[in-house]
C-alpha cells in the first residue's frame, strides 16, 4: 500500500454530490446502511441542503492521490458535550488494501485532534463483517447491541454499538494503529474489492 501521506481529508463540496450519490447507491455501500433504497438526484439535493449548514453534521471526503476515494460523516454532533456518531464508506473499488484502516485512522485523528471531541461512537449492522473488523482493528470498545432493530432479506438485524474516547485513542490506540498503517505501506499489498 502507498504511504498514508497519499490520503487526506477535506470538506465535502457541492461538486462531489453526483460522485457520492453513485457511490452511496452501489450495492456494496447501500446494503450496509440503515436506509438501503436507491437515492434519486432530487432526494440527494434535499439531503445536501439540509446538512450543509447544520452544525450537527459534518461530511468529509477522503482523497487518495488527489482523487475522491471515500466519505466520512459525523452526525449528532454535540459541541458542548464533545460527542458525535460517525459513519463512513470507501467509494471506489480499486483502492489499495488498508484504505479502510487509513480512513478510520484519519477520521479518529480528525475527531479528537482537529475537532477536539471527547467521544466518538459508531453503529454497525450485525452482518457487516468488514466494518465490524474495522471497528475492532481501530480499537473501539464494543459497548453492546440493540436487538432486532430492522429487517433485511426477511431477517431481523441487530445493531452493534461501539465507542472511542479521546484519551483511549490518543494514548493507546492511535500509536498502535499508526504503526499498523505504516507497516501496511511497507508491505505494499494490492487489493481489488468486489
Ligand atoms: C467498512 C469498510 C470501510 C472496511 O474496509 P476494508 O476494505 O475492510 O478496510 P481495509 O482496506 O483496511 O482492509 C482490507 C483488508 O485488508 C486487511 N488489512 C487491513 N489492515 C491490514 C494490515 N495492517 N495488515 C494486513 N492486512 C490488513 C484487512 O484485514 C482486510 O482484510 P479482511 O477483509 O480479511 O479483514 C469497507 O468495507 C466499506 O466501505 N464498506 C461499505 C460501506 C460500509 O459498510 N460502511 C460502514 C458502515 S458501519
Amino acid at each position: 500500500m502507498p504511504s498514508v501521506d497519499s490520503f487526506r481529508l477535506r470538506p465535502l463540496a457541492e461538486t462531489d454530490l453526483e460522485t457520492i450519490r453513485l457511490w452511496r447507491n452501489s450495492d456494496r455501500v447501500r446494503l450496509n446502511m440503515y436506509s438501503d433504497h436507491i437515492i434519486i438526484p432530487e432526494e440527494h439535493r434535499r439531503w445536501y441542503n439540509r446538512i450543509k449548514d447544520d452544525p450537527r453534521w459534518l461530511y468529509l471526503i477522503m482523497e487518495y492521490d488527489g482523487q475522491p476515494a471515500g466519505v466520512i460523516n459525523f452526525r449528532e454532533i454535540d459541541r458542548v458535550a464533545g460527542s458525535a456518531l460517525w459513519g463512513f464508506y470507501l467509494g471506489r473499488s480499486d483502492l489499495p488494501r488498508g484504505s479502510g484502516t487509513v480512513m478510520g485512522y484519519l477520521a479518529l485523528n480528525h475527531a479528537f485532534m482537529v475537532e477536539g471531541w471527547r467521544t466518538l461512537s459508531g453503529e454497525v449492522l450485525d452482518f457487516n463483517e468488514p466494518s465490524l473488523r474495522l471497528f475492532r482493528r481501530l480499537g473501539f470498545d464494543n459497548i453492546g447491541r440493540r436487538d432486532k432493530q430492522l429487517i433485511r432479506n426477511g431477517r431481523l438485524v441487530d445493531i452493534i454499538l461501539y465507542t472511542m474516547t479521546a484519551g483511549r485513542w490518543l494514548k493507546r490506540e492511535r500509536p498502535r494503529v499508526e504503526a499498523l498503517v505504516q507497516k501496511m505501506a511497507v508491505a505494499g499489498t494490492p487489493m481489488i474489492r468486489p
